[in-house]
């Protein structure tokens, strides 16, 4: 059978923890900070008592107010780079000496050069990957401090299409283990058999075994109550270990049940002692990518229905946090994603995690340019020295995880026009396969003539990723024969939410066409329209970029153009629009209207969602959509009169009305074989006289210490009806011990600084992200507005 062309089957570990014989640390608190640049601040005795405390993750860009006069432009943000320092003092205890020790860094943005007790211990050039360093060949036991020092650069600007954030963004982790012990990133699981009767588990380990020690590896295999359900041990030759074990019957791992088991590595010495271990969580599942079906999850079809995600986190910046992360995942979720494209580069390890966990696919990719460059300053002049590495290093890093199901190598690279682009395919291909051949190897495209495609000559890729062109998606097949395809990115929709235009009925393109660099009849406001028809030249909208994705089963699946709203590239506008429009759900965490097209497409819950609000002028003609599935046909009324029926087709993913506005209330009604099954009302609001405040917190709970607290606000009238006409300004105040971090209503051009606890509500709504900190008394966030002061406790609301 030619059908299948590709068959990969791998198992996968997420986190790695570690048993007794070794310790990992977060090693993210009292750390000194300092935006100033000297090089004495690396020496040991340098006096910082002065710089500010910081916690880990930092970014500092995003804790100023954004502005024209940083060099990132308003592309990349429009908040500051430049370099800061940060220092931290600590001990290691007399008794772990002897022992390795070890640095590991999540990512720092962006060149972070590190000292030990003065020592140098080398710079890392890659914003995005981790990193780590062995500290102890020069640490000091006992009561005598430790200094460690570290300089990050982002001065060099511009060097990103998108906000990056700057300073060390990720957790930073001590390691304590034995000298011998176990090598994480060269261990490696496979499952070369998956199937609901039998999975056959591989893991290659290595051992770092500098007393050349007789040792042997013993492997358990632990279901989800911790049973062990399948052991072996073997003796270490070579310092490498291959190991097979199988289970019967196992629990496959996919989106609906994302079944782990554990892995034990137990490291021993002859006696049996235990020297050091390595834990890991493991999925059994198959993919496997068609020419002609798509793409198959443990040998079922299965369309991918991903979005594209950049890494940042809204008003927190680049500042990592698990519970963040999980609040878009959940959101995704809930929309009926089943996949991530990482944009475009290495997520933080805790996202893949929490990918394994929930059940999303992941699209991992490596770079955004090659060696021609997109910014002056971006990572084209570090690509010579550093791509083979780097490349490993995400390989190492993130094959262990079910979750991961292809690699990107790159996205709209330059060289796809030039002979360089078939070279350096090649020569990246292999360096992946050399280190995971489970998965397909694929890059995104824009040039869909083979001829002129340097990338897609190489024939080297497995899959091959085309971003827009939907005129020529049937040519795809009859240009690049015998490989699977996938629409890796579409869309670049545009949208502010609870914005409504007229001229809804065509798509409007902002910037028109390749002549213009911004919109010219755009909104003076910086606004976008919500209705889903406007979209930036090269893409569509949502709703026509699905339908042509969802009718070509050759097309493996979809990665929407994006999912969350990020910072920086402000298409269609220019400054003081400072992020992004293309999001399904907006900046601060609110959906757009079009996040229910989704949900009614991608899910079976029951959908029905009206759009605009319900306060026009009298006599304006209103465009209302309703989106909703599970039923055949919608029928609105108007103050209780029915202004007819209307439903979905083959074109259009959305019932829809012409209504001439009257104050009172619209309902929608959809019908099932001809029963009312479910309705919805929007009503005209009056002026705005009460504050709701939501709090989430349960549903993004992890197994961090630094999970936050999300407090939503709505404005309503005095019958309790959403106001979205009207905004007023708010301020959050934490109690005791309740820090606010950050704020945001989602506007696109709102120029106020993310950190800033005061903010006003846009169309209604505004966002405070909280952290509760240990020594929290009240428990409680205080909002103040010219509507009064409420106490919000921190705890979890509908
Ligand atoms: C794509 C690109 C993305 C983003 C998007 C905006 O071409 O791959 O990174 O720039 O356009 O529409």
């Amino acid at each position: 059978m030619t059908r299948i062309l590709y068959v990969f089957l791998s198992l996968l570990a997420a986190t790695a923890t570690f048993g007794q014989s070794q310790r990992a640390l977060k090693f993210n608190d009292d750390w000194h900070f300092s935006l100033a640049d000297d090089l004495q601040f690396r020496q040991e005795n340098y006096n910082d008592r002065q710089w500010e405390r910081v916690t880990l993750p930092h970014d500092w860009s995003i804790l100023s107010d954004f502005g024209a006069e940083f060099p990132a432009g308003n592309a990349g943000g429009a908040l500051p780079g430049g370099i800061g320092w940060y220092r931290k003092i600590f001990q290691v205890a007399a008794k772990d000496k002897g022992q390795h020790i070890s640095i590991h860094f999540g990512g720092a943005y962006r060149y972070t050069e590190i000292w030990i007790n003065g020592k140098y211990l080398g710079k890392h050039s890659n914003g995005y990957l981790s990193f780590s360093h062995d500290l102890s060949p020069y640490l000091r036991y006992g009561n005598t401090p430790n200094v460690i020092a570290v300089r990050v650069d982002n001065s060099q600007q511009p060097n990103s299409r998108w906000y990056t954030g700057s300073g060390i963004y990720r957790d930073v982790h001590l390691k304590y283990q034995q000298h011998t012990h176990i090598l994480p990133e060269e261990t490696f699981i496979t499952t070369p058999e998956v199937s609901t009767d039998k999975g056959t588990l591989r893991v290659q380990s290595q051992i770092h075994n500098p007393e050349k020690r007789n040792l042997q590896v013993a492997l358990h295999l632990l279901d989800q109550n911790g049973r062990r359900v399948a052991s072996s041990t073997a003796a270490v030759k070579s310092n490498k270990i291959d190991q097979t074990l199988s289970l019967d019957k196992p629990q496959l791992w996919d989106v609906e049940s994302p079944n782990l088991y554990t892995i034990q590595l137990l490291l021993q010495d002859a006696e049996g002692k235990e020297l050091n271990s390595l834990t890991q969580r493991v999925g059994f599942r198959s993919i496997a990518f068609d020419v002609k079906k798509g793409f198959f999850l443990n040998g079922q079809p299965f369309k991918i229905l991903g979005v594209c995600l950049h890494h940042d986190l809204g008003a927190l910046g680049a500042a990592f946090n698990k519970s963040a992360a999980k609040r878009q995942l959940v959101m995704m979720k809930e929309m009926g994603v089943n996949a991530i494209r990482t944009a475009h580069n290495p997520p933080a390890k805790e996202v893949l995690d929490l990918c394994d966990e929930m059940g999303l696919l992941v699209y991992d990719e490596a770079y955004d340019m090659w060696q021609k460059r997109k910014n002056k300053f971006d990572y084209h002049q570090d690509f010579k020295e550093h791509h083979v590495a780097d490349l490993q290093a995400l390989i190492k890093r993130d094959r262990n995880h079910p979750s991961v199901i292809m690699w990107s190598i790159g996205n709209e690279i330059r060289e796809q026009f030039d002979s360089t682009g078939t070279v350096l395919t090649k020569e990246m291909t292999a360096v992946v396969k050399a280190l995971d051949s489970t998965r397909p190897v694929t890059a995104a495209l824009t040039e869909t003539n083979y001829v002129k495609n340097f990338i897609a000559q190489a024939q080297a890729l497995d899959v091959l990723g085309f971003n827009y062109k939907y005129a020529d998606y049937d040519k795809l097949p009859k240009e690049f024969k015998n490989v699977p395809l996938i629409a890796s990115e579409t869309t670049s929709g545009l949208q502010t939410r609870g914005v409504y235009d007229a001229l809804h009925d065509t798509i409007q393109f902002w910037p028109a066409s390749s002549k213009d660099k911004f919109v010219t009849n755009g909104n003076p406001d910086f606004t976008v329209s919500a209705y889903d028809n406007v979209a930036a030249y090269w893409g569509t909208s949502h709703e026509r970029a699905w339908l042509e994705v969802k009718k070509r089963d050759f097309l493996a699946g979809i990665f929407v153009w994006t999912g969350f709203d990020y910072l920086g590239e402000p298409v269609p506008y220019p400054y003081p629009a400072r992020s992004s429009y293309y999001g399904i759900v907006d900046l601060a965490g609110f959906p757009k209207d079009v996040y229910y097209m989704y949900q009614a497409e991608w899910t079976d819950k029951d959908v029905l969602h009206i759009l605009p609000h319900w306060n026009w002028k009298k006599g304006d003609m209103v465009d209302v959509w309703a989106y909703y599935n599970n039923a055949d046909e919608a029928e609105l009324f108007l103050n209780g009169k029915s202004l007819g029926k209307s439903s979905k087709n083959a074109d259009r993913l959305h019932a829809a009305w012409k209504v001439p506005f009257e104050a009172g209330e619209i309902k929608v009604v959809k019908y099932h074989k001809g029963k009312a099954v479910q309705e919805q009302v929007k009503r005209t609001a009056g002026v705005a006289k009460k504050i709701k405040a939501r709090v989430t917190h349960d549903d993004f709970k992890t197994d961090d210490d630094r999970d936050l607290y999300f407090v939503e606000v709505q404005l309503l009238d005095d019958k309790g009806e959403a106001v979205a006409h009207e905004d007023i300004e708010i301020s959050f105040e934490g109690s005791v011990g309740v820090e606010v971090l950050g704020t945001d209503n989602g506007f696109q051009a709102d120029l106020r600084g993310l950190n800033n606890p005061k903010r006003k509500t846009f169309k209604g709504k505004a966002l405070a992200i909280v952290r509760m900190g240990d020594a929290a008394t009240t428990k409680a966030v205080r909002i103040k507005s010219s509507l009064g002061e409420i106490s919000v406790p921190l705890e979890t609301t509908k």
